[in-house]
């Protein structure tokens, strides 16, 4: 079995969601407490034991490049100034991984956008997150595919429940529970089924452990919800050509493309700050403790 040293993270989406705030600068490099919510994603790779990451970009994106990058004159000027903590702080970012990106040229979709990896990945299994999906858990999500993939061998999509209503939101997966816990064989995967369309509450959350038969199917699939080029698409015709699992990832999953779970992300990690965590817990007490208290 070939081990897995490569990650995939598609950051070429316009962020409309988070319009205006996302009309300058990338949705990815905004603030969750101290870092931008791309470094958590990156976070999330290193922690797992990847090698190195590979960024799908667009023009506009370079924030997100530079922000891996060593940046020699800012250095130097915390040097001259004696910043050394801040110095090693920015040291640790830049040197944090390997980062190679590939730009889309065109919006055409998520499927489309992991395309453009091929050759960077060449002909090993590979791994994929999307930068709107922040999952915080004691194990990183991405290494629990990992050690999941040591016993199945073959490709892997994390899920999580969701009620029957917001079905239509994701990819939906079908299948049958395996030996392995939390672990299913899928059988369908439809990318946002119309309401009341679906038969399963599994939603495909951004995370993949993929083999690299997918690029050969992503270059012959055709554009389907949305008139997108569309990964679900691609993974269906890999389920049916050698098969895939489910997987019900431990942790708590944020949907930072969407100001509300933004919102919710940036409350639960400031909570848990090593700093911060403390004095903003007084802040929230006092507010809920005086006779306006919003809640
Ligand atoms: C993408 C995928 C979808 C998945 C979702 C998870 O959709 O196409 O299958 O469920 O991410 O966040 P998007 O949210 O980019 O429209």
């Amino acid at each position: 079995m070939k081990k897995i040293r490569k990650a995939v993270i598609p950051v070429a989406g316009m962020g409309t969601r988070f319009l205006p705030a996302s009309k300058a600068i990338p949705k990815e490099m905004l603030t969750i407490v101290d870092r931008p919510t791309i470094q958590y994603i990156v976070e999330e790779v290193v922690a797992s034991g990847i090698e190195e990451v590979i960024l799908i970009t667009s023009e506009g994106k370079s924030a997100i490049e530079n922000h891996f990058d060593y940046n020699y004159e800012l250095d130097n000027v915390l040097m001259r100034q004696n910043k050394h903590q801040l110095r090693e702080e920015l040291a640790r970012t830049s040197n944090l991984i390997e980062v190679v990106s590939v730009r889309q040229k065109k919006p055409l979709g998520l499927g489309h956008a992991i395309w453009m990896a091929r050759h960077v990945i060449g002909d090993e299994p590979f791994l994929v997150l999307l930068g709107d999906d922040l999952v915080r858990s004691e194990k990183p999500c991405c290494r629990q595919m990992l050690d999941l993939y040591d016993q199945v061998g073959e490709s892997i999509v994390a899920i999580q429940r969701v009620p029957m209503e917001q079905t239509s939101q994701y990819g939906i997966v079908e299948g049958e529970p395996t030996e392995f816990e939390r672990t299913f064989k899928v059988s369908r995967m439809v990318e946002k089924p119309s309401l009341g369309m679906s038969y399963s509450d599994m939603a495909i959350i951004g995370r993949y452990l993929l083999m690299p038969e997918i690029f050969e199917i992503l270059g012959n699939t055709t554009p389907g919800h949305g008139g997108e080029i569309q990964l679900t698409d691609a993974l269906q015709a890999l389920t049916n050509r050698r098969g895939m699992y489910a997987f019900e990832f431990t942790g708590k999953r944020y949907d930072a493309g969407d100001k509300l779970g933004y919102l919710k992300a940036i409350v639960d990690v400031a909570l848990d700050h090593h700093a911060l965590g403390e004095p903003f817990r007084q802040y929230l007490k006092a507010i809920c403790s005086n006779d306006n208290c919003p809640l």
